[in-house]
């Protein structure tokens, strides 16, 4: 994987950059869609490369291994032979996932025991375990194994939990050193920054990965119920140290608003399922702001779901028959508005990296947060 800085904004740390990986090029500041189980909920492929304009897409660990499960990704050839997308692709570790989907997790040194959310069985992840299943889905992109720290930790929890992902860490990289991509292509390692809203556990965090020269670098355990200031000033932080050379990967981040103020302090790659889980439940995103398709108000609105939208489906259909649609519970609706809000936040982002490169990012930035904001 290659990293081009194309162009930094003289007067934020806004960045617009060009990652290569063997499926092909993306674009950053990039939001990748996620397909936690290898398919971006109610959403096409044909709709995600050409309507949408998608350059890479997520995949989880923990929902792959669990189903369909190693055999048959292994016998497809990889993810990306298995569902069709044939660009960039990144795999979560399940750092996130064991900790928020699983009830009855124990972490040890070793890794984490957890029970499956299908069925109950039960599991174990080790740092290892968690490279090798990378191997076998064949993202270009694959995550380092951590505990994502809860937002509201205390300092002694934040600390201790660090220290377990440092380790966790080095045995990472150790076991991908020794393992190759079975199907042949480049995969690259991102290490994840932890420590919570402690400036000197981030601090440390952030210097130990820079120290590792990885390809590009992630920041986790945002965005997970600490103050939204808070998430501002630590990736500010992190970013001071993290090299400038790499990309850089906001997890599970966010609203359109935090999207553009995390591109102002250097975050070049974004995934969140908001996008596709709040449009299944009827919340649009606009260029004039966010709607609620289920409100009254659009009972007789016939004029189109986004005059001068980012998609086709904005003024093919009306707000007035989305909103019928996504009260019937019809499958047709849920399509509508995934598509039109990843169409939404992948404009946003190509957008914002149009203006990084013309100089006007920092005027256009906080007019846009103002629409974006706004509740229609
Ligand atoms: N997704 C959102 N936050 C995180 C995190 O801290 N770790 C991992 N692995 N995934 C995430």
């Amino acid at each position: 994987m290659d990293f081009q800085l194309i162009h930094t904004d003289t007067k934020s740390n806004a960045r617009a950059g060009l990652i290569k990986t063997d499926h092909g090029e993306i674009e950053t500041p990039v939001f990748m869609p996620v397909g936690t189980v290898g398919s971006v909920k109610a959403v096409h492929i044909n709709e995600l490369k050409s309507d949408i304009g998608a350059e890479i897409i997520l995949g989880n660990t923990y929902h792959l291994y669990l189903r369909p499960g190693l055999e048959i990704l292994k016998g497809a050839g990889g993810l990306h032979k298995f569902n069709s997308w044939n660009k960039p692709m990144l795999t979560d570790s399940g750092g996130f996932q064991v900790f928020s989907l699983t009830e009855n997790r124990k972490l040890t040194e070793e890794g984490a025991e957890f029970r499956s959310h299908i069925d109950g069985s039960k599991h174990f992840f080790t740092p290892e375990k968690v490279m090798d299943i990378q191997r076998t889905i064949g993202a270009d992109i694959i995550m380092a194994f951590d505990e994502c720290t809860p937002g509201d930790a205390d300092y002694a929890y934040a600390k201790e939990s660090l220290e377990l992902t440092e380790r966790w860490l080095e045995r990472c990289i150790k076991r991908f050193n020794e393992t190759e991509c079975p199907y042949g292509h480049k995969q690259s390692l991102f290490p994840i920054v932890q420590g919570c809203v402690y400036p000197d556990l981030r601090r440390r965090a952030a210097e130990n990965i820079a120290a590792l020269e990885a390809d590009g670098n992630a920041i986790g355990g945002l965005a997970v119920g600490e103050p939204t200031e808070k998430m501002y000033e630590m990736v500010e932080l992190v970013n001071d140290i993290l090299p400038k050379d790499k990309p850089r990967y906001l997890m599970g981040v966010g609203k359109p608003e935090n999207l553009l103020e995390a591109i102002e302090r250097g975050v070049d790659m974004f995934d969140c399922i908001m996008p596709t889980r709040n449009g299944r439940n009827g919340q649009i995103f606009t260029k004039q702001g966010v709607m609620n398709m289920r409100n009254e108000k659009w009972k007789n609105d016939f004029s189109p779901i986004e005059e001068d939208g980012a998609s086709y489906v904005d003024t093919l259909y009306s707000k007035a028959y989305l909103r019928h649609l996504i009260n019937s519970n019809e499958i047709l609706g849920l399509q509508i508005a995934s598509i039109h809000n990843l169409a939404f936040y992948i404009w946003l982002m190509k957008e914002a990296r149009k203006h990084i490169i013309d100089g006007t990012f920092s005027q256009w930035k906080p007019m846009m947060i103002e629409n974006v904001t706004r509740r229609l």
